[in-house]
Order: structure tokens, then sequence, then C-alpha cells
């Protein structure tokens, strides 16, 4: 089978920049979200950052890059250069690890709807030591079906529109967060927690993709949620 994350081969040299404004308002969102509600990260142990790109365990945790492992599907995200240290890169597919379980004291991955599901959550319940901790944020449903609808695109993709004027799509899949809730629960999680978060006031460039969304809904683009940020325990 074809696997969508070459889309993110084509993506990789720009993904970053900030042409990519909807990517770029996803992490500033993040970040305030992140501040506002403090995550409380194992203090030892190895740390497997999915779907990792450029690597965002520094700069949105602070974590120590010796404890670090990224993975990632794209070889080539996992080859842009200006990215996060880290222990050890490994090219693999987040829903199935070659490696021996229970080994990462916390797995965390930022924006994973390329692959989110219960293949990952249970490979992520399965890397975990006993006690270990999972967190993880992820595109809101609520921002993003009405959007896929207006532009009639199918539910489960993303559309990039590239700096060179093209369009490419990448697998990406919306849940809500009771589905979350239930299929985290599902995979063995407990003390789940999850909670969305909205624009800052302070972004700018806002997407026209967040703001299309909004005018829609007759909202200010600040209260739209459009992050969730989801922690939860192996027990
Ligand atoms: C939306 S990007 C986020 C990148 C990075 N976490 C960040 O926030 O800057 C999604 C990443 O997931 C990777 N990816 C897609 N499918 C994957 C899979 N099945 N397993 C592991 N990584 C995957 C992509 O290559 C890409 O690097």
């Amino acid at each position: 089978m074809e696997k969508y994350p070459l889309g993110y081969d084509v993506l990789a040299r720009e993904y970053y920049d900030p042409f990519h404004k909807t990517c770029r308002n996803f992490d500033l969102t993040t970040i305030k979200a992140i501040e506002n509600n403090p995550v409380s990260i194992p203090d030892h142990g190895l740390v497997l950052e999915v779907g990792c790109g450029r690597g965002r365990c520094i700069e949105f945790l602070g974590i120590e890059p010796t404890r670090v492992v990224q993975l990632d599907y794209s070889t080539k995200m996992l080859s842009i250069e200006d990215r996060e240290p880290s222990l050890l890169r490994m090219h693999a597919d987040a829903t199935s690890v070659p490696i021996f379980k229970e080994q990462f004291s916390t797995v965390i991955g930022f924006l994973v709807d390329p692959f989110i599901g219960l293949n990952f959550l249970s490979e992520a319940f399965r890397l975990l030591t006993p006690g270990g901790f999972l967190f993880f944020t992820t595109p809101t449903e609520e921002w993003g079906k009405p959007l896929r609808d207006t532009l009639e695109m199918e539910a489960s993709f993303s559309r990039f529109l590239t700096k060179d004027g093209d369009t490419v799509m990448v697998a990406s899949t919306l849940i809500s967060d009771d589905r979350l809730n239930g299929m985290l629960q599902h995979s063995g999680f407990r003390n789940i927690k999850i909670t969305s978060h909205c624009l800052p006031e302070e972004a700018d460039p806002v997407s026209p993709d967040i703001q299309r969304v909004a005018d829609e809904k007759g909202i200010s683009v600040n209260d739209l949620p459009i992050i969730h940020l989801i922690a939860a325990e192996k027990p």
C-alpha cells in the first residue's frame, strides 16, 4: 500500500517555513496551551517522540535531548538539518515500531493526526514502561471537519499548498474528544486528560483556513478550538 506520509517527504523542505500559516498557528497555540496547562513529564527514562519532524521536545517541553529518541516515517522529515538534537533517530511507522516493549517512560507526539488511531495508541501503550506517560497534540474535529466539508475534501486528508503552488495531500484523521477518550481507555490508558485550545490573540498572521471556519461559525478566530492536548498514563 502506498504510504501517505510520503507527502511529508515532499513537504519536508518547507514544512517549517512561515509560509505554512496553519502549522505556525498550531505551534503558537501549542506553546501557549502548555504554558497555561503545565505538563508533568517524568524526569527519568527515555522519551520516544513520534512523528517528530525536526523534533519539538526541547522547544515545547524543555526535555533533555540525551533522553529523546526521534521517530518518523518520512526520511526527509528525519533529515531536516535544522533540527533538535537527540539521542537517536529512528525511521519507523509509529503504529508498528520494531523494538521491544516497555522501553520508554514517555511517548510524546505533536500533531499526530497522520497516524492517530487504535494502532498508534496500543503501540504507545506497548512501548511505555508501567506508570509511563503519553502526551500528544492533534488538530480538533470542530475546526478541521467544517473546513474539509467546505473545501469538498475527503474527511481523512489534509491538504498543503506548497510555495511552488502544488497541492500535497497527507493522511489526517480528526477525532472528537469523547471518542479520543474512549479510544485511550480501550487501549488501557488511565488518568486521561483532554483539553482544547484556541489560537492566542497575538497570532499574526492568522491562517485563512482557521479564519474561514471561524467566519462560517460566526465566532472570533480566538474562540475556535483548534488543538487538543492529550495526556494519559499507563497503569
Ligand atoms: C504534522 S507533522 C508534525 C511534525 C512535528 N511533530 C511537529 O509538530 O513539528 C506530522 C509528522 O508525522 C510524520 N508521520 C506521518 N505518518 C507517520 C507514521 N505512520 N509514523 C511515524 N511518523 C509519521 C510525518 O512524516 C511528519 O513528520
